[in-house]
């Protein structure tokens, strides 16, 4: 491990090979912590994408809504290295569509990943996250990555709404288990606002196809126009927040919420 903030640290980021995900991997690295990547691609597939950000990166592919994944993951990180003092619970995925349209399937997938996916990883890991928090200032940290749309609701985004609700609330309720216990764990939730990655430009894609804009450049305007910074966000400036949360600077925070949206939530 490097010298940094994070040296002597070990986390894992789930849903690691693209967008935010990827993003934090990088970060935590270059703070000098030791990463475990998980996603859905097989290790092939990841060796491309996280060869560049060096050793201290490794993959276990996860689908974090399968118990039996996390339980391997879990064992490689022991295996690997003994400790977790980080957890990011970044993996996610999105659902658009007027209610009366949504299949309790499609509803049900979602809150696998979005919700499902966050507590698999917290139950699996709040012992190793425990026994690991007291050998670093500021204790573990898990980042649980929610969304504006779990602070505030949009139309015909009702199910990513309540799944990134959940998570904000799942957040606050362990943040105040770990204190009560006095374990030195601790647990904020991230809110970011429209970050340009392959998942946002999956839904550009999709409302283009569904003729609600021209095409994904009008939606881009569109949402520069509603955001009072006039830009969307790129996944390194989530990632700084993360690397923040993660460490010792946020020794005193605890279920709260970091809101990085410019300034969409502040109208
Ligand atoms: N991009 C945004 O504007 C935005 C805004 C707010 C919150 N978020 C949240 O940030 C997180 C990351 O989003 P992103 O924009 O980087 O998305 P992305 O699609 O670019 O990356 C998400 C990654 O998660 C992985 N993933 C999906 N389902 C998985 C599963 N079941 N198991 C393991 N991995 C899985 C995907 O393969 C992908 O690599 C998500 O939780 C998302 O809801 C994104």
């Amino acid at each position: 491990m490097t010298a940094g903030k994070l040296s002597e640290r070990v986390a894992f980021v789930t849903g690691g090979l693209r967008g935010i995900g990827l993003a934090c991997a990088a970060r935590l690295v270059a703070d000098g912590a030791a990463v475990v990547v998980c996603d859905l691609d097989d290790p092939g597939a990841a060796a491309p994408v996280l060869g560049p950000l060096g050793t201290a990166v490794s993959y276990i592919r996860v689908d974090v809504t399968s118990e039996t994944d996390w339980q391997a993951a879990h064992d490689f990180v022991l295996e690997r290295h003994g400790a977790l003092h980080i957890l990011v619970n970044n993996a996610g995925t999105d659902l658009t569509g007027a209610v009366e349209a949504i299949t309790l399937d499609d509803w049900r997938r979602i809150m696998a990943v979005n919700v499902d996916g966050v507590f698999l990883g917290t139950r699996i890991f709040t012992p190793l996250l425990a026994a690991s928090g007291a050998e670093v200032t500021g204790g573990s940290s898990i980042i649980n990555v929610s969304s504006i749309m779990g602070l505030v609701g949009m139309s015909e985004v009702s199910a990513y709404n309540t799944s990134k609700g959940a998570v904000r609330m799942f957040t606050k309720g362990i943040a105040m288990e770990f204190a009560a216990k006095k374990m030195p764990v601790r647990a904020n939730s991230l809110h970011p606002g429209f970050v340009e990655t392959p998942l946002l430009h999956a839904g550009f894609e999709r409302w283009v196809a569904k003729g609600i804009a021209e095409n994904a450049q009008a939606l881009i305007d569109g949402m520069n126009a509603v955001t009072p910074m006039g830009r969307l966000g790129q996944a390194d400036e989530i990632a700084g927040p993360v690397a923040f949360l993660a460490g010792p600077d946020s020794s005193f925070m605890t279920g709260a919420e970091l809101v990085i949206d410019g300034g969409w939530t502040a109208q």
